[in-house]
């Protein structure tokens, strides 16, 4: 499983691999995803072994432009306005899915819709439109686990699983995208993510409706939305006033709380952007110290805050629960 810096010449190659049924790890500008031909029910069933992941929580098709989205999913007027919006971005639209798509049903995991997304970043596109095939892609990390936002973080999770990794660097959002539901009477927020749900409700000129509590692992609805998720080894505690004996602090802006320990700071100057950035790396740099615990500062919900702290309430999660 080579880790190649993302030449021109390689994208070809990852290309080639994905065509012939292969999965390639590869940046966008989320996170790394874990990809395979979304028509090829056999590569699509690798990446759900490869991860771990539970066959009833399905996965975003990732295409090259909204046209190739057209092809896969019924577009209604906000589905429209949201893609020329925020297309190519970190923004994930779940449609009624076409009857002529040919994507396999394993992708949308038995549900009649489908998640697209047309990622930003150059080495996906590229290799998307080189793969010519709607690209099936999870977060590239072990189901449960933080996501993966350098190549590094795929081959310490994911070892020898993917064919290729596409070394793309530190990814630069640094969250996944904002996944919205636009295949039912109102619009929903199935997951928060790299784009503000104030952002979306712009565009729409309307109110998201909330599906983001977590739900029964079984709920059709958001199924990706498990209560614990996102989470490191060490124990994960939020809203800390002081930092415990054995415990690593998440800090986030100008006055970290006392300790001796290790002190990874997400934005000494309180900017959420840089916060989100850094997040997950931030989590697997202190569950790698070794400590027993992290404690977490609390983090403003507004903008990218929703997201952040919705990941870390599933990685606070009692696992199994
Ligand atoms: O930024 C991202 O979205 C990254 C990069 C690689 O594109 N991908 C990612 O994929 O985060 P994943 O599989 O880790 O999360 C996809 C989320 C899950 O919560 C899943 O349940 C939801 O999207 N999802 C996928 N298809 C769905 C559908 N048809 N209906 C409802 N939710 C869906
Ligand atoms: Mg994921």
């Amino acid at each position: 499983m080579p880790i190649e810096p993302a030449t021109r010449s390689l994208i070809q190659r990852a290309a080639k691999v994905l065509a012939d049924g292969g999965v390639v790890a590869f940046p966008t500008e989320t996170v790394y995803g874990l990809g395979a031909d979304a028509t090829n029910a056999d590569a699509v069933l690798r990446v759900y072994e490869m991860k771990g992941r539970p066959r009833f929580n399905p996965l975003i098709a990732h295409v090259a432009d909204l046209e190739t989205a057209g092809a896969h999913g019924c577009f209604n007027a906000p589905a429209r306005k949201l893609a020329e919006a925020f297309w190519p971005g970190p923004l994930t639209i779940v449609l009624k899915r076409r009857a002529e798509s040919r994507i396999c049903d394993l992708v949308s995991a038995g549900l009649e819709t489908i998640a697209l997304r047309v990622p930003a970043n150059e080495i996906a596109r590229g290799l998307l439109r080189a793969a010519g095939c709607p690209v099936a892609a999870p977060s590239a990390n072990r189901a449960g686990h933080v996501s993966a936002t350098a190549a590094s973080h795929v081959a310490a999770d994911l070892g020898e699983g993917p064919d290729f990794i596409l070394d793309g660097g530190d990814t630069v959002l640094g969250l996944e995208s904002t996944v919205i539901d636009l295949s039912g009477p109102e619009p929903l927020l199935l997951r928060p993510g790299a784009i503000p749900r104030e952002e979306i409700e712009n565009i729409l000129a309307a109110k998201l409706g909330d599906a983001t509590t977590p739900n029964e692992p079984t709920s059709p609805l958001s199924p990706g939305q498990l209560a614990s998720h996102y989470a490191p080894r060490a124990r994960v505690r939020l809203e800390a006033t002081c930092v415990e004996p054995g415990e690593a602090l998440l800090a986030f802006g100008g006055n970290p709380l006392p300790t001796q320990g290790l002190v990874v700071n997400l934005s000494p100057k309180g900017d959420l952007r840089e916060a989100a950035t850094r997040f997950f790396a931030a989590l697997r740099q202190l569950d790698d110290s070794g400590c027993a615990g992290i404690a977490v500062m609390p983090i403003p919900g507004e903008g990218l805050g929703e997201a952040i702290n919705d990941r870390l309430r599933r990685a606070a999660a009692l696992r199994g629960a």
